[in-house]
């Protein structure tokens, strides 16, 4: 027993000895880039034009199951050049094919995974991408950007110490050249804010998301995501078959803080969160209502749902202003009121006719309008709370 101690007792010294270096094998994930998630590593005997790569061969860095190609920028397939979205290799699934990585992760903590992929062929292709214990597809039917290719990100709960992220082609084409380019695979660690005092909104001002890559300039999309406990943008759901886009100052016109949210798809890409009310308390909701400074060509309008309210706002702004305020009054039904927004058009960008753009929020606030009540409720709890505490000592 002693003997066990003193063991245990040197073990620790050690460990606080030990420089943190050594401890890196096992420390979680950082965020950004996976190791060679931009598939430009390149693999034993180098990279090979038209390298198909099966069970068992090596893309370093990724384990690969079934038919997965090594594909290079300007490769020519039938009459096209297939896509790379970034740098100058990419891979491609072919049928039933997966490639995967394991991460270190801490366990209980929630990521997001970002991802670049495109389709090969004019047939629906999907990518199905498992990491932890949730699946996902992510249907490559609707392009959203001119470019061939968009970012996607969806997020999981790390169950475990290490999480396997797998991308899988779930297709069986009768052109086994077609299927999914992926590339670009990145981590990062979310964060729920907390709620502030003055506002019910959790990530009101969409500061905290996914992954984004400083140089991309089309943002990142956000699939259908019904899990308000898992979301790549905390807080949010995004309740349609069709996806918004996360975007960033660097690129975007952005009313407040580094991030907001565009509204692409007009109905079908909305987006909601679930906020805590008293019922038949009255409360207003504003938001900032924008252009994102991306040729997105007018009228540019969202709806806006709150309790027992709906309401569309037009982006009209002031002068030259690229923003306006925006603010619905309601009388909250329930102990959690929806509160949900869409584009009521569907814009394309004047410069290219066919990316999808919309709308931009920002700074999405909910709070009660008689301040009084509030106070009550609250005087109400805290005498509630001394009550307990004087039943529980005497
Ligand atoms: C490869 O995929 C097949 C089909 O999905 C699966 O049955 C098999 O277990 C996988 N193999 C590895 C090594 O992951
Ligand atoms: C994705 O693939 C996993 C593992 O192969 C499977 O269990 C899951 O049902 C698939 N998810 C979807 C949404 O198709
Ligand atoms: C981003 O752009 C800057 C300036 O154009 C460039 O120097 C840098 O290498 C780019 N970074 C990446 C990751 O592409
Ligand atoms: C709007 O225009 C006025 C006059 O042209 C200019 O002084 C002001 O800085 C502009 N404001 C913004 C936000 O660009
Ligand atoms: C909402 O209520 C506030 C406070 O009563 C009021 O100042 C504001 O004008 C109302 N807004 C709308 C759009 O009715």
């Amino acid at each position: 027993m002693e003997r066990g101690l003193a063991l245990l007792g040197l073990g620790l010294a050690l460990l606080l000895l030990a420089p943190s270096r050594r401890l890196a094998s096992a420390a979680p994930v950082e965020d950004g880039l996976l190791i060679n998630g931009d598939f430009e590593t390149a693999p034993p005997g180098g990279f090979v034009k038209s390298a198909s790569v099966s069970e068992g061969a090596a893309i370093p860095s990724w384990t690969i199951n079934g038919t997965v190609e090594l594909i290079s920028a300007g490769q020519h397939q039938g009459g096209m050049i297939l896509i790379v979205p970034q740098g100058d290799h990419a891979v491609r699934l072919g049928n039933d094919a997966g490639i995967g990585q394991v991460v270190q992760v801490e366990k209980g903590s929630e990521y997001a995974i970002t991802f670049s992929a495109a389709r090969t062929c004019a047939q629906l292709e999907s990518l199905n991408i498992s990491a932890g214990s949730v699946s996902q597809t992510v249907d490559l039917q609707t392009l959203y950007s001119i470019e061939g290719w968009d970012a996607y990100a969806l997020a999981f709960q790390a169950v475990d110490e290490q999480a396997s992220i797998e991308f899988r082609n779930p297709g069986m084409e009768d052109d086994p050249t077609c299927g999914p380019i992926l590339d670009n695979v990145a981590i990062k660690k979310l964060f729920s804010p907390d709620k502030a005092k003055e506002n019910m909104v959790i990530n009101g001002d969409f500061e905290e998301g996914p992954w984004m890559f400083p140089n991309t300039s089309f943002g990142v999309l956000l699939p259908t995501n019904l899990d308000e406990q898992t979301s790549a943008l905390p807080g949010w759901m995004i309740e349609s078959n069709r996806a918004v886009r996360f975007v960033d100052s660097d690129q975007y016109t952005v009313p407040q803080g580094k991030r907001a949210i565009e509204l692409l798809s007009g109905k079908e890409g909305i987006i909601s969160q679930m906020v805590e009310t008293t019922p038949q308390k009255a409360y207003t909701l504003t938001f900032t209502l924008g252009s994102a400074g991306d040729s997105c060509q007018p009228p540019m309008a969202v709806m806006a749902f709150a309790g027992d309210q709906a309401q569309n706002f037009h982006y009209a702004p002031m002068g030259n202003a690229t923003s306006q305020a925006v603010n619905v009054n309601f009388t909250a039904r329930a102990e959690r009121t929806r509160v949900a927004l869409y584009s009521v058009y569907y814009n394309t960008r004047s410069d290219d006719h066919s990316s999808l753009c919309g709308p931009v929020i920002d700074d999405v606030r909910v709070w009660g309008l008689n301040g009084a009540a509030g106070l009550k409720a609250s005087i109400g709890l805290l005498i509630a709370m001394a009550s307990v505490i004087v039943l529980v000592l005497f």
